[in-house]
């Protein structure tokens, strides 16, 4: 149980704020990569007007008088409230009042005394010429985002194969697995970086994760997230890793945190990787087949037992798949959710992924080739007896995962 105990943990107050939904995806870009355009439409809510004053985005907006255009695209003037809306008395308002504005167009001016007032874009007194469709050169961010130029292969690096905790698991030898990635978090209070999931890189800007992962995240904290590549020894600063910041995680729109089903995201890398003998893509698989039976291995910084510790430097276990049925009948009766077509399981004795490995490939070994089948999901405790490691099925999932590598 301590592993759903885990995932609870994340799973605190999500910020819709900051989400796009667009067809099967849930995006939050990192707060430097959203349009301006997305901040305008912040304002047509109370809530955001607060959090728009507390992080002071009013600069650039228009001064007293000055021509605005609200963002339904109509043209005014900014004026005091209570000069556009001399009609409604409710306006003697106090700073706790400022949430008011919120309602309407805001513009900020400086008062007679040099202070910063806010105030709105009033349209009542100005001719509306043609509306503008589009503020100018701004576009909403839903369409921006819809908008994107997809091309079958953007990326230079991705590789296919047509074929199908780390609890007693060894260590890896250095870089053995150079698509493994190390997903850390950077926290106000302390700046060195934690990690808290493991991932693939999938193509040179891409990193295959588990939605659980990401789940909840703001804009702001996708800016504290840090992926290492070609990392062995994560807390040891000469490693020799590249690092990468985030500008995007995409997670599945029926992702659900109480079952855990679509537990799949992806994170574009602000700089793609450089790809060589320490850092290149894992294999997905073109075709969608059982593995049954099949010998996998699952790799990851994740706690050595249940409850246990991590440790610094990356860890594999070898475990067998099973059939779905099988894993169904371990667990189906003691869940709230079902073991469905798009998880696989994969088990041995006293071995099994763990805490911290979550999001980290489960990946078969062939002629050279390392293809991914699964993404450490859930379980519970960790090399139970009967309580085998569930895996997001990578085969069921490649529409989603292309679809994201060549348009985001
Ligand atoms: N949810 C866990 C994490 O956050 C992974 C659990 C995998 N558990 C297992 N028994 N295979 O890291």
């Amino acid at each position: 149980m301590k592993t759903l105990l885990v995932l609870t943990l994340a799973f605190v107050a999500s910020v819709w704020a900051d989400e796009t939904i667009l067809d099967d995806m849930v995006i939050v870009e990192a707060d430097s990569h959203r349009s301006s355009r997305q901040f305008a439409t912040l304002h047509q809510t109370p809530y955001n007007w607060a959090t728009l004053i507390g992080f002071g985005l009013f600069r650039g907006q228009p001064d007293l008088n000055q021509a605005c255009v609200t963002k339904e695209g109509e043209y005014g003037q900014c004026m005091t409230i209570n000069e556009c809306y001399p009609e409604r008395k409710i306006f003697q308002t106090e700073a706790k009042d400022t949430w008011i504005f919120g309602l309407y167009n805001t513009c900020k001016y400086e008062s007679p005394r040099g202070s910063q007032v806010f105030g709105v874009c009033c349209t009542k007194y100005t001719a509306q010429v043609p509306r503008l469709p589009q503020a100018e050169n701004e576009v909403s961010e839903e369409v921006d985002l819809a908008a994107r130029a997809c091309s079958p292969s953007p990326t230079n690096y991705q590789c296919t194969y047509d074929g199908r905790r780390i609890v007693n698991g060894g260590e890896v030898s250095r870089n053995s697995y150079p698509f493994m990635a190390a997903m850390m978090r950077v926290s106000s209070y302390s700046n060195r970086p934690r990690q808290f999931c493991g991932g693939s890189l999938i193509d040179e800007s891409h990193v295959l994760t588990a939605a659980h992962c990401i789940e909840g995240f703001s804009a702001s904290d996708v800016k504290t997230l840090r992926v290492y590549l070609g990392a062995h020894d994560i807390y040891d600063n000469q490693d020799g890793r590249s690092e990468h910041r985030v500008v995007r995680v995409i997670k599945h729109k029926d992702f659900d945190p109480k079952t855990l089903i679509n537990d799949i995201a992806i994170l574009t890398l602000e700089s793609p990787a450089t790809i060589g003998a320490k850092i290149s893509p894992i294999c997905l698989p073109t075709v969608d087949y059982d593995y049954l039976a099949q010998t996998v291995t699952v790799a990851g910084w994740g706690a050595l037992s249940e409850g246990g510790s991590q440790p610094h430097k990356l860890r594999e276990v070898d475990v067998k798949v099973l059939s779905n049925s099988e894993c169904g009948s371990d667990y189906n009766h003691r869940i709230p959710g079902q073991i469905v077509s798009s998880m696989i399981c994969a088990a041995d004795t006293n071995r099994d992924s763990c805490s911290g490995d979550s999001g980290g490939p489960l990946f078969l070994k062939r002629s050279g080739f390392k293809i991914q089948l699964g993404i450490v999901s859930w379980g519970i405790g960790c090399a139970r007896e009967d309580s085998p490691g569930v895996y997001t099925r990578v085969t069921k999932m490649m529409d989603w995962i292309r679809r994201i590598q060549n348009c985001y």
